[in-house]
């Protein structure tokens, strides 16, 4: 009898539930799969990555389930790099390009396969498909991914023994880690090409994101629809509202939403909701919509929860509107990236002279950084598979590059006047107003992935009353 675990209530196997177990089993195999409409792309972005890196062997794992505690897991989320370059969201896994003699690469993806029906590790063990539902076998997952598929049982094996330079993106799986010997900064290359290969989205990526916003926008429009409700209850019940539409339309939220009403909205990353709502205070909301491909959106709106803004509030509130205003107007191919986030701050240094709370003129104090007191974050930032996509791309590509059309990035300047501010009128302390659209560059402008919510404080109240719950 083979012993049972430790505090489970059963006390083994015993060789006939074993032998029974093992017996009786349909063949499941699916013959109806087909390419998922992504393998193009994918196989497009491993070209561009495959030119990078003529010779060597490149690494790119999925990552591992993290434990929460004992035997419970942290829901799973692979690797941006790994999910770009193959499509694929499966756990345990690796992309691995091969080199060739002729400088370019084979691909092929390393995969956890089914379990077998043969010994009792379908049933008692840690990745038991009968615990934690069914995995495509290597021959589904090859049709569905356009990639031959091999067995990761064998992957560290197969990779240490063969002798082609390798990278491999360090952090994301120390047992394929440990297998290769590669060095620190030339790994960081790959990550960081893995970023860079990101900043420009294919058409069927800027599909994607415009579904996770659209989606986002009906979870705006679901909050509205219960302001009274998280009045009566708390910021909490928002969470919940716009939550219920990400599980519903999407994959979840990408980022913990912000749901900030009164001085909490000077908190950058409010992520508690665990505050009061009371009626005549600002609600801002930063939140989005994750897709099942793992594309997400980030959108803010700051809205006032009686349905009508103070006149205090509306002049903060028209003060980041014309900085998001002058910001969007920057976004343009050909553009420096910078420009969108220069315009805005400018504008928002002008406003913060002119109210008597940084010493002007509003150019030197822009110079100065002065306004950053009350500005605190950057103007934005990419947007795609992460909330803050493409983050260890090279600077020459990203901040001081220049933009370009396919590129999506959010516009979200604000103003946060803290609870404790003794430089500005009492009146003013504890007002937080963030506006954030995302933004595709096109070919001769951009547009608005997010214009369908209502932006200007006008719009915004007259949305209010009509949805207002
Ligand atoms: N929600 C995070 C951000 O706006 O960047
Ligand atoms: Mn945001
Ligand atoms: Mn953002």
């Amino acid at each position: 009898m083979a012993k049972g675990r430790k505090n489970g209530l059963y006390s083994g196997i015993s060789e006939e539930l074993s032998a029974l177990m093992r017996t009786g089993w349909a063949d499941t195999e699916r013959h109806d799969l087909r390419p998922d409409e992504q393998a193009p792309y994918a196989a497009a972005r491993r070209a561009a990555l495959s030119a990078r890196f003529p010779g060597e062997r490149l690494v790119i794992p999925s990552g591992n389930l993290k434990t929460r505690s004992n035997d419970d897991s942290y829901p799973f989320r692979a690797y941006t790099g790994y999910v770009h370059m193959t499509g694929d969201q499966a756990r345990d896994g690796a992309l691995v390009l091969e080199p060739r003699a002729d400088g370019g690469h084979d691909a092929y993806c390393y995969q956890l396969p089914r379990d077998s029906r043969d010994d009792n590790e379908f049933w008692t063990g840690a990745h038991a498909e009968l615990w934690m539902g069914r995995r495509r076998s290597l021959a589904e997952s090859a049709v569905v991914l356009g990639l031959p598929c091999r067995d990761v049982r064998t992957a560290a094996e197969d990779l240490a023994s063969s002798g082609a330079p390798t990278r491999i993106v360090r952090g994301i799986d120390p047992s394929l880690e440990g297998a290769v010997a590669t060095e620190e900064e030339r790994d960081a290359e790959l990550e960081e090409a893995l970023s860079d290969l990101r900043l420009v989205k294919d058409e069927w990526e800027v599909a994607e994101l415009r579904k996770a916003v659209d989606s986002t926008v009906r979870g705006f429009t679901d909050v509205i629809g219960e302001l009274s409700r998280a009045i009566a209850s708390s910021e909490r019940w928002i969470e919940g509202t716009f939550f219920r539409r990400a599980r519903l339309e999407g994959n979840a939220v990408g980022y913990g939403t912000i749901c900030a009403a009164g001085e909490h909205a000077t908190i950058m990353h409010w992520t508690d909701n665990d505050g009061p709502v009371r009626r005549g205070d600002l609600l801002l909301l930063d939140a989005g919509v994750e897709t099942h491909t793992l594309y997400t959106a980030d959108v803010t709106r700051t809205l006032p929860s009686s349905g009508t803004f103070t006149p205090l509030q509306r002049k903060v509130y028209d003060a980041v509107y014309e900085a998001q205003e002058a910001g969007i107007a920057a976004v343009k191919p050909g553009a420096a990236y910078r420009d969108f986030h220069e315009a805005s701050q400018r504008h928002l240094a002008a406003r913060l002279v002119e109210w008597g709370f940084i010493e002007g003129p509003a150019e030197r104090a822009y110079e100065l950084g002065l306004q950053r007191r009350f500005t605190m974050a950057g103007t934005g930032h990419m947007l795609g598979l992460d909330v803050h996509d493409c983050a260890q791309a090279r600077n020459e590509e990203y901040v001081d590059g220049v933009l370009e059309a396919g590129m999506v990035l959010t516009v979200e300047p604000g103003l946060y006047f803290q609870p404790d501010d003794l430089t500005v009128p009492e009146e003013w302390r504890g007002i937080g107003v963030r506006i954030e659209d995302d933004l595709v560059v096109t070919a001769d402008g951009h547009e608005n992935l997010s214009a369908g919510l209502p932006r200007s404080a006008d719009e915004v109240e007259e949305w209010m009353a009509r949805l207002g719950g």
